[in-house]
């Protein structure tokens, strides 16, 4: 089923790899949903690292997906494709993305999108579903944080530290962040961190120690993270690394690691089978959902851009001087 749909779209590509000013406003064709997919008309498009890291070339679409940058976006449904039942044309989504959100159309399947919350923006709501997701696969279904165990995010105040505290929090755990500021620290505990540490001036393994040691990590750096954050943890914990801002490669002493029982684990997103993903939205539905309805947990926004200055977005993530996200007006709403 389609609404009146125009031939093509304003998109920003990444017209080479390098710096944010390779992010320029073109034309393209509007694309046509295929069997179980939706074309959505974007009103707004979450920004992420990983968008910097396309567009500096060292993060590369899966096959098949759009080159345009851009995980996750809101706005209305404007077409189904085959054996779509679940949405309708007009009906208001936030969905995750395998590319293709920094335009005024995108596809995807129809199983990766979810409802906007009671009460909230298309803006809030295009901030959801990459961190949504993200944390909850790698925090609750691969770390299997439960309720009264000690969780600690590193990277507190980034798109996904700010959803991993209000999260576990939510769901009954001790949470501890740290982050690189006393502005940052501040807001990580209003979200609900027990204690934030400024790495910059305190030794996260030391505080974590004298708390009894994390059961679940959630680690961005990596590199020299990777022993300090075994240190810093409990019997039977769990470290599940997303990212590797610090680096890719560690020397790890793995006799503690066995007489502690801990495991070290970790994934990627994007590249998740269409199933998997899924899987993780019907999870989010179901557990998640009724928090946002419910407004116990929201987004944090940073900043807004208009598409076309979608390089100044980037430049701005790439200060790190942001709290929570940035998101890109696409159409409005
Ligand atoms: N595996 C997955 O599926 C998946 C999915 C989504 C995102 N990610 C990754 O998760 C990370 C966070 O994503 P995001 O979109 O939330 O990013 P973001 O908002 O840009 O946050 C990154 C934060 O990491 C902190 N940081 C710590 N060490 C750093 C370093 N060496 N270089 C730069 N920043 C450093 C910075 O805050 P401080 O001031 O506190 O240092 C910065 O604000 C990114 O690396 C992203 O690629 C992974």
């Amino acid at each position: 089923m389609t609404s009146d749909l125009p031939k093509t779209m304003r998109a920003v590509e990444i017209s080479e790899h390098g710096a944010p000013e390779v992010l320029r406003l073109t034309e393209r064709p509007v694309p046509k949903p295929g069997p179980g997919e939706v074309l959505i008309r974007v009103a707004h498009a979450g920004v992420n690292r990983p968008d910097a890291a396309q567009r500096g070339g060292t993060y590369a679409p899966p096959p098949g997906a759009s080159d345009l940058p851009g995980l996750e976006a809101s706005g209305h449904v404007a077409a189904t494709g085959e054996s779509v039942g679940e949405w309708s044309v007009g009906d208001a989504v936030c969905a995750l993305l395998p590319g293709g959100g920094y335009a005024e159309y995108v596809v995807c399947p129809a199983s990766h999108c979810l409802p906007v919350p009671t009460d909230m923006s298309l803006r809030e709501a295009a901030c959801l579903p990459e961190t949504f997701f993200t944390v909850w696969s790698n925090v609750f279904m691969r770390g299997h944080l439960e309720g009264g165990e000690r969780f600690l995010v590193h990277g507190g105040s980034s798109g996904i530290g700010t959803t991993a505290i209000q999260l576990a929090s939510a769901f009954g755990a001790r949470v501890f962040a740290t982050a690189g500021s006393a502005e940052k620290c501040a807001a990580c505990e209003k979200l609900g961190a027990e204690r934030a540490i400024n790495y910059r001036e305190e030794d996260f393994v030391s505080i974590l120690k004298d708390e009894g040691g994390a059961d679940v990590v959630l680690d961005m750096v990596a590199g020299d993270y990777i022993a300090r954050n075994l240190k810093a943890m409990a019997q039977d914990a769990r470290l599940v690394i997303i990212a590797f801002l610090g680096g890719a490669k560690a020397e790890i002493n793995f006799a503690p690691m066995m007489m502690n029982r801990q495991t070290i684990t970790g994934s990627t997103l994007r590249p998740q089978s269409v199933e998997a993903k899924a899987k993780i939205a019907r999870e989010l539905r179901e557990r998640v959902w009724p928090l946002l309805d419910a407004g116990r947990v929201a987004p944090v926004l940073d900043s807004e851009y208009d598409l076309e200055a979608a390089a100044d977005a980037h430049r701005r993530m790439e200060t790190s001087e942001h709290i929570g996200k940035i998101s890109l007006k696409v159409a409005g709403g």
